[in-house]
């Protein structure tokens, strides 16, 4: 038979398949090539397989969704070549896989000889297990054998003592499931980190473990997340397991040495990549050599840190990193031959992934973790971090990296003559206030996909018709051409460009009467029709109100789509807002926020409740408030969720709707929203406009307060003046702003059901409702501790002492 008509008949062999209608194996139930049986949730079934390119058979576990993806394999490294295959118990209990020639090719291989009676049971996380009948003892599962893919509830592990490890080894090539030369496991002795090795060789390395997260994966660095737990027992054995999420998440190593983080995208039906592990150059182990510092904003990447020099310039102006740096000057402890090393300091290098080789000294001081390192000359580094303790260095750094505005401080010893000869000693610099949000993609990722997988359901239930008699007529606005606003906008020039919303882009447009216009540019990935999509555009006209901006026109072209808005000669709040030297900074006195906040506050209300729809607007934001010539503000970009259908990415990179820092926890984690949320991200709002500043995270050891966090501390010292924008003549209205702080706090609240509702909160700011309720701590204030694993319901302990000044810069360098 040629292979083509093998490979013909084995695709027909899904439709001929005879799913046996159970979980479970037990010994009067011969397994055949077309069987497959079915988890108790239908996520998992046992069955065979074949992989791209190639007719091989193997026995193993994919998704019921996707059966093309396996997380588990039997028969890795002795595939059938036809389907011959069957599976069947053994008189020992153990379960056998043998081809038609009667070979065994796999077996689960549980010593005893003694008959027994057993059943095999694919469960719903993915295991698949095999028990004793009569004790109900599992006997064996496939979670300890794992193939390339690490699932929630799986563990990985490792022993410090025996260095016996349970591992992910990944396929030889996405033909072959057989073990490759790529395996990734976990690393626990001293500091547990996890690793793809090569041949045994690290290939990339994960940073410590720090109790919540791997500190070497920027990624991580958010509050929303608690991916993994790691523990140990008494033996010394570390286990490390990822959480369940709600949606279906697996981890693999794939046949080229990278960890994939995939989720399933229920509505496109594939797999969408979330992260991975090595995504540039200075990701992978090493890659500057001993010494060398890699940071990949450089240009080159890699570097020599102060007191250092290349040890062969030649190679290392090529690119050629791999011999790395070696010190300028001997150590002041070195040359002495005095182990009390004075004249050496230590030079402060921020927001570290910490080198390789750590070892692990217990405190919670980190002056204690700098005297042990001072007293012992062979000691070159040392860092600190709450759950760990000190971390001390005594062998060439290697595998280091800087990053930016999240990790680790590593303190480096140095000659002191180093440290002192710079003039650029204090550099000072200013933190730029975007700066967590490089480190986030992860919640954001994870917030899309859950709103991808829920978003047409939710796009349907935020807003509803509250007269169905208001269906559209696509007559009644005006509909301009292409053309038109080709040339309003010098064909979309960039100088024309106002900003870059989360749906398209947003220019300047004059008309030829000499109306000034903003065009909004959809970007094309609305999913929708034109139809639907005028029909939706003309309703989101129908909504007006002086908080709202004014939707004038539309334009649909082929796959144009534009909006035509009511242009906002003060632009935006965030510009004025956040710009200190801009000049309307100052316009904002205290009389004018206040009044912003009350009208943002009406124009919600107007959404929420007043409006012939109900709408969540579910990214309220500083930049979606736009202002008019006296300084009224307008909500933008309402009702664009409702425009884009349950296709809310506007492009296919992973955009969410709703901004990091304003969406509520619950619509940021399981991508529930509701009246609620905006009223969250309005209490953000609030506190931005009364202190002039960014919600920002920070989760760096001192700056480690939110914004939110700031103004409950301050709310708490009954030091709200202190929160407030330094530009602001304050002193005379400090009822009303500890009044608007309060009810900002209690907007904030972690539970949607503790926060008021838009008309209450109305009614609090008019003063028509006068006792306030005590607000709790608000979710997000405090720095990241362990009480938050798992858990965000806990009682926190009170926030540590953090300097709430008004002042963003911090020194970077600091040779003592
Ligand atoms: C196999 O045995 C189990 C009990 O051990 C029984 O419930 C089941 O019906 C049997 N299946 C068949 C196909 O005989
Ligand atoms: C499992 O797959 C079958 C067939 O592919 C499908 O009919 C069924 O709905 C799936 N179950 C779930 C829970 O997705
Ligand atoms: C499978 O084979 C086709 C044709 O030979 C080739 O184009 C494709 O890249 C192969 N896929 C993989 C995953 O190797
Ligand atoms: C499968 O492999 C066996 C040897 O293990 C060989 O004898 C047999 O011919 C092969 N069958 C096919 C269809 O290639
Ligand atoms: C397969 O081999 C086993 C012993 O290895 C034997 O007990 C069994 O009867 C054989 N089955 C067939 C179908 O030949
Ligand atoms: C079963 O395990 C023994 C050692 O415990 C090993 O020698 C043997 O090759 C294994 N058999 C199979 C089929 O894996
Ligand atoms: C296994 O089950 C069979 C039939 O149910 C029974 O006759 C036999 O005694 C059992 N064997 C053991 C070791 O329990
Ligand atoms: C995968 O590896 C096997 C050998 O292990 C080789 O025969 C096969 O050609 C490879 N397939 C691909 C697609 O590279
Ligand atoms: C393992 O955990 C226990 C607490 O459960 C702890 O006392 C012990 O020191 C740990 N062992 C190691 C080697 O860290
Ligand atoms: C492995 O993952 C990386 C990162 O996603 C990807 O670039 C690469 O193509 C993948 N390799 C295979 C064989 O799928
Ligand atoms: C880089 O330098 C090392 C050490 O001198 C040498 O062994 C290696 O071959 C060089 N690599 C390249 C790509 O030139
Ligand atoms: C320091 O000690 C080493 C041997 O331990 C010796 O070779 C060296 O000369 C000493 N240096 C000084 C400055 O005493």
């Amino acid at each position: 038979m040629n292979k083509n008509i093998i490979s013909f008949v084995l695709s027909l062999v899904p439709l001929l398949c005879l799913c046996l209608d159970t979980d479970t194996l037990t010994s009067n139930i011969t397994f055949r090539d077309s069987d497959t049986i079915i988890s108790g949730g239908h996520v998992f079934k046992l069955g065979f397989f074949s992989p791209v390119n190639t007719t091989n058979r193997y026995l193993a576990v994919f998704y019921n969704v996707s059966e093309k993806t396996t997380v588990w394999i039997a028969n890795r490294d002795r595939p059938l070549n036809d389907s011959s295959g069957t599976v069947t118990f053994s008189r020992n209990g153990n379960l056998v896989l043998t081809n038609g020639r009667n070979e065994t090719l796999w077996s689960t291989n549980v010593t005893g000889t003694y008959p027994r009676n057993t059943s095999a049971q694919i469960q719903n996380n993915g295991n698949f297990v095999l028990s004793d009948t009569s004790t109900r003892s599992i006997i064996w599962e496939s979670f300890s054998h794992p193939s390339d893919v690490f699932l929630p509830t799986m563990r990985i592990s490792d022993n410090i003592y025996t260095g016996h490890k349970m591992v992910i080894p990944a396929w030889k090539n996405e033909s072959d499931p057989e073990p490759g030369s790529w395996i990734g496991g976990l690393e626990a002795l001293n500091v547990p980190q996890i690793f793809i090795w090569n041949n045994g060789r690290p290939y990339w390395r994960s940073g410590p473990w720090n109790g919540m997260i791997l500190s070497g994966v920027p990624d991580m660095y958010s509050p929303y997340l608690a991916l993994f737990s790691l523990w140990n027992d008494t033996t010394g054995t570390f286990y490390m397991t990822p959480h369940e999420l709600r949606f279906l998440t697996r981890y693999s190593l794939n046949s080229t040495g990278n960890i994939e983080t995939t989720m399933w995208n229920n509505q496109q039906r594939k797999w969408d990549v979330t992260w991975v592990a090595v995504q540039n150059e200075c990701d992978v182990y090493q890659t500057c050599g001993p010494f060398g510092s890699c940071n990949i904003r450089d240009s080159p990447i890699c570097s020599c840190t102060r007191g250092f020099e290349p040890v062969n310039n030649e190679e290392w102006e090529s690119g050629n990193w791999t011999s790395g740096c070696a010190r300028r000057r001997q150590l002041s402890c070195e040359q002495s031959n005095n182990t009390s090393g004075n004249r050496d300091g230590f030079l402060r290098l921020r927001f570290t992934k910490v080198p390789d080789f750590a070892e692990r000294f217990p405190s919670s001081q980190p002056d204690v973790c700098r005297t042990r390192c001072m007293s012992n000359c062979s000691c070159i580094a040392y860092a600190h971090d709450s759950y760990i303790g000190c971390m001390s260095w005594s062998e060439p750094l290697v595998d280091f990296q800087m990053f930016n505005g999240v990790g680790i401080d590593l303190f480096l010893r140095l000659e002191a003559s180093e440290l002192d000869n710079h003039s650029d000693r204090m550099l000072v610099i200013i933190i730029p206030v975007v700066v967590g949000f490089a480190a986030i993609s992860f919640v954001m990722i994870i917030a899309w996909f859950w709103n991808k997988r829920k978003g047409k359901r939710f796009a349907k239930s935020a807003i509803v018709f509250k007269d169905e008699s208001e269906k559209a007529n696509v007559e009644e606005l005006p509909l301009f051409s292409f053309e038109i606003l080709s040339n309003a906008t010098n064909q979309f020039h960039e100088n024309h460009l106002l900003g870059r919303g989360g749906f398209g882009f947003v220019y300047k447009g004059y008309l030829e009467n000499g109306k000034v216009i903003a065009v909004k540019r959809l970007s094309t990935a609305s999913g929708q029709g034109t139809e639907e999509f005028m029909n939706e555009v003309v309703v989101i006209s129908k909504l007006q109100h002086r908080n709202l901006v004014r939707l004038i026109g539309c334009c649909v072209e082929g796959e144009e789509k534009m909006l035509i808005y009511e242009y906002m000669p003060n632009k935006s709040l965030d510009g004025c807002l956040f710009d200190p030297n801009h000049l309307s900074h100052k316009i904002l006195d205290w009389k004018k926020r206040f009044s912003i906040i009350e009208s943002i506050g009406r124009g919600l209300m107007y959404l929420h409740k007043d409006s012939i729809l109900k709408i969540i607007h579910r990214d309220l934001k500083p930049s979606n408030v736009l202002l008019d010539e006296d300084w009224n503000p307008k909500i933008s970009d309402f009702g664009m969720a409702r425009i884009f259908g349950g296709n809310e990415d506007f492009d296919n990179t992973s955009r969410v709707v709703g901004t990091y820092g304003y969406m509520a926890p619950e619509y940021a984690m399981e991508g529930r929203f509701s009246e609620k949320s905006d009223v969250y991200s309005f209490g953000v709002l609030m506190l931005e406009i009364i202190s002039g500043k960014k919600n920002t995270h920070y989760y760096n050891q001192e700056l480690s307060l939110s914004l939110l966090g700031c103004a409950w501390k301050l709310w708490n010292e009954e030091n709200c003046l202190n929160f407030v924008d330094q530009t602001i003549e304050s002193s005379n209205f400090e009822g009303e702003i500890v009044r608007c702080i309060h009810i900002a706090l209690l907007c904030i609240q972690e539970f949607p059901n503790e926060r008021p509702s838009i008309q209450t909160i109305l009614s609090m700011i008019s003063r028509e409702i006068i006792n306030l309720q005590m607000p709790k701590q608000p979710v997000f204030a405090e720095k990241w501790n362990r009480s938050h694993v798992g858990t965000i319901t806990t009682q926190r302990s009170s926030p540590v002492g953090y300097p709430c000044s008004n002042d963003l810069t911090i020194t970077v360098l600091d040779g003592r």
